[in-house]
């Protein structure tokens, strides 16, 4: 049977998707590069004196190599993003942690994350954090949470936590993770979005259940969704445990959050059809799912920490992920890779028509010489035939000159003879 809070560890998750069409691609632009370099090394070895190749020519091809060039560093730094957002103490730093199955990111009462934090996977055995081009590194969770604390930071700025990928299979299958600072405490929402979101795959709204959607909270993502066509966002109605006090209200509750959020998704930011938006909108607890899973790896027994209903609420929060893996890998795989692809595909046609241009401009030259050389032969053989008609003229000339002398100096002969 399937362990709470685990589903995500199953070997078909969605997120695997990525990473097979990021393997796909990257091998398509090994050999797009191969074909490229080729025929820049072919192209280059050509004289462009020759009327073969202009030098227009010879800098296109290799533009072309330069763009391959860029676009493999990019395709090897693609990731799926992944950003949240919502009010102070709404619990955005626990889903991620949640999700991330420690307690990485401090959460608290209060105003608790004061700039964005973006937590993506490393290589590196330890985790380290970079602010700008500053590392330093973090050797326990606790240590980070300082650090990320104790820095006076403006609310715009942005930390990146390597966390070891090795730790956490989300950061393994290339998600980043982006957190933010509740966005009643800033009023430049405009500058966020440009700052950080207009690359995200998918935005995560973390409400709280506890009340309804906030004016705050849905101006946010009608910004969002104004610079952005149709953005992925997934709805999670956080501390849901908070219903288990009052079950008797529970149902009712859920309805009325249910209808308000789906409303809020399909007509007023129109990104969703109805029967989509209730498969974006969840009730979880963070807190619970948080504890379940940290427990889980201290193999300890969590159920003393929860209320009733936990088991359902944990059943729900992995179901948001699982929709969450599937919306982000295809969303990512379809706006990042397609344009890849796309741009790869006008590369090779494009270098396909300056190989033809330089075939054909070859082919043309051959041409020419050959005529040029097929003429000189006929002139050649006319001026051979004009000489040697020549020739026997002049032959003939000289006998009946020479006949004639002859006559004329025998006759001249015979006429002395006569005389004596
Ligand atoms: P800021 O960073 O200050 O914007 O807050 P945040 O949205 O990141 O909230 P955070 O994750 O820091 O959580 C705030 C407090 O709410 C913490 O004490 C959490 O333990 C608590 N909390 C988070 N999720 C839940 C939940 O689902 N249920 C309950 N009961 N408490 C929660
Ligand atoms: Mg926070």
């Amino acid at each position: 049977s399937r362990k709470l809070g685990n589903g995500r560890q199953s070997p078909t998750s969605p997120l695997k998707l990525f990473g097979q069409a990021k393997k796909k691609i990257n091998d398509i632009f090994v050999e797009i590069n191969g074909y490229v370099d080729e025929s820049n090394g072919f192209l280059g070895g050509l004289d462009d004196k020759d009327d073969i190749i202009s030098k227009d020519q010879k800098d296109k091809t290799q533009s072309y190599a330069d763009k391959v060039k860029g676009i493999r560093e990019i395709l090897n730094r693609d990731r799926m993003k992944v950003a949240f957002f919502g009010r102070t103490s709404n619990g955005k730093s626990t889903v991620i942690n949640a999700m991330l199955k420690s307690k990485i990111l401090p959460s608290g009462i209060g105003h608790t994350t004061n700039c964005f934090v973006q937590v993506e996977g490393t290589d590196n055995q330890e985790g380290y954090i970079m602010q700008g081009d500053n590392q330093e590194s973090v050797h326990s969770v606790k240590q980070l949470a300082h650090a990320l604390c104790d820095a006076k930071l403006d609310v715009d700025t942005l930390i990146r936590v390597c966390w070891p990928k090795e730790k956490c299979s989300l950061l393994r299958d290339d998600v980043v993770l982006v957190d933010s600072p509740g966005i009643d405490v800033s009023a430049d929402i405009d500058t966020w979005i440009d700052k950080f979101c207009l690359d995200a795959d998918v935005f995560v709204l973390v409400a709280n259940a506890e009340s309804t959607l906030m004016v705050t909270e849905k101006s946010f993502f009608h910004r969002v969704s104004s610079r952005l066509s149709k953005p992925n966002i997934f709805i999670l109605n956080n501390r849901w445990d908070a219903s288990a006090s009052e079950p008797e209200m529970m149902e009712e509750v859920r309805q009325q959050h249910m209808t308000r959020t789906v409303e809020f998704l399909v007509d007023e930011l129109k990104v969703n059809k109805p029967a989509e938006a209730e498969d974006r909108v969840f009730f979880v607890s963070a807190r619970e799912a948080l504890i379940s899973r940290s427990n889980e790896a201290a193999a300890a027994t969590p159920n003393s920490h929860f209320l009733d209903g936990y088991q359902g609420r944990l059943f729900e929060f992995c179901s948001f992920e699982r929709k969450f893996e599937e919306c982000i890998s295809q969303s990512a795989v379809q706006t990042k890779f397609a344009q890849h692809a796309d741009n790869g595909k006008s590369i090779t046609a494009e270098l396909r028509q300056v190989m033809a241009e330089v075939c054909d401009s070859a082919s043309d030259k051959r041409t020419n010489t050959q005529q040029l050389l097929e003429e000189t032969r006929d002139r050649l053989d006319f001026v051979d035939k004009q000489l040697s008609l020549m020739e026997t003229e002049i032959k003939d000339k000289i006998v009946t000159m020479a006949e004639d002398v002859e006559y004329k100096v025998s006759s001249a002969l015979m006429d002395e003879i006569r005389r004596l």
